[in-house]
């Protein structure tokens, strides 16, 4: 979904860079009815990230609503910002799959421009927050179907996400869709604290090998918040400093936190393991999955069988 944010100037940015510009004033954001490019009108501002602008925009050659992310005005200068996006745009180009959000555009001028459908739903970090109810088990097990879907695609595409957070999921009619590649790569040595605060495994917050298995840890820990309405890694409110990207957090049991079908939790706590080795397959973690998917749907028949067809979905 589209969510109005607040948009304090550099207040979102959780993700490590390395270049500064001080404390330049940055220009206010378009307003409503400005080209922010060439056939790209804007409907509405969304938020101002780190580096990044998203706007709600009408596409005058498709006649439609779509999702811009632009460089913002301020940061143009920043090779790190104009490079990361148009890597983000060209990746996202490229990949056609139900789980991760499509891209009809990219441009680098005027304006670095990556310009997406727009999705109906809500984040799951705005879900989660909003719902006085959990999710069910049965629905966070849907979830994580769709998570390792998109990005078990995508490491058949040789690329690693390496920032899934509730932030970059939306969900709507039982659809969770992955957003946000500005961090993607493929896999290979990284250097420490790049990524989400508190999202990060050990191996991304200090730096280190990176595959396929820190993904699957991204999953456990967008799992463990779906389910228990907690963070896996309490970091505190200090998130964005560079001591606070490295710290490595070891979550406790999910059961701790809530009490959940045997299968699920035990799909939750082995994709947070701190050791990549013993973290699961995304095929394994699939498994995992559909047997709770399974047993909620045996349990839901054996006792009202006349409600054994709805099955809960993420976004419902
Ligand atoms: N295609 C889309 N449809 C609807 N809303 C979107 C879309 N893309 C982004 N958004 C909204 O904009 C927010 C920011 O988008 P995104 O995460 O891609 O940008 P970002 O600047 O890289 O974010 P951050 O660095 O904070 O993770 C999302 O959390 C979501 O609320
Ligand atoms: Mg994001």
């Amino acid at each position: 979904m589209i969510e109005e944010r607040g948009s304090l100037p550099g207040s979102s940015g959780s993700s490590g860079s390395s270049e500064s510009d001080g404390d330049r004033i940055a220009p206010p954001p378009l307003a409503p009815g400005e080209l922010l490019a060439p056939g790209y009108r804007v409907v509405g501002f969304l938020r101002r990230g780190r580096d990044l602008d998203v706007y709600d925009l009408w596409s005058e050659e498709r006649t439609c609503r779509c999702v811009g992310k632009a460089v913002r005005p301020d940061r143009m200068a920043r090779n790190n910002a104009r490079s990361r996006l148009l890597r983000e745009g060209k990746l996202l180009v490229k990949l056609t799959h139900p789980h991760i959000v499509r891209a009809y555009e990219v441009q680098s001028a005027p304006v670095p421009l990556v310009v997406l459908e727009t999705l109906p739903g809500e984040t799951l970090a705005h879900l989660i927050d909003r719902r006085q109810k959990r999710l069910s088990a049965e629905e966070v097990a849907h979830l994580g179907l769709h998570l390792c879907s998109a990005i078990g695609y995508l490491h058949r595409n040789t690329v690693l996400h390496l920032d899934l957070k509730p932030s970059n999921i939306i969900a709507a009619h039982g659809m969770a869709k992955v957003l946000d590649l500005s961090l993607a790569r493929p896999p290979g040595p990284h250097r420490g604290g790049i990524g989400a605060t508190g999202y990060m495994p050990p191996e991304q917050a200090q730096g280190g090998h990176l595959d396929t298995s820190s993904d699957v840890w991204g999953i456990g820990a967008v799992l463990y918040e779906a389910a228990t309405r907690e963070p896996a890694c309490d970091v505190g409110d200090e998130t964005s400093t560079t001591e606070a990207r490295k710290i490595v957090c070891q979550p406790r049991p999910v059961r701790r936190a809530r009490r959940l079908p045997a299968p699920l939790a035990a799909a939750i706590d082995v994709c947070l393991r701190a050791d990549p080795v013993e973290r699961p397959s995304i095929p394994e973690l699939a498994m995992m999955l559909e047997t709770t998917v399974r047993e909620a749907m045996a349990q839901a028949a054996s006792a009202e069988p006349a409600k054994s067809e709805h099955m809960g979905s993420p976004g419902a």
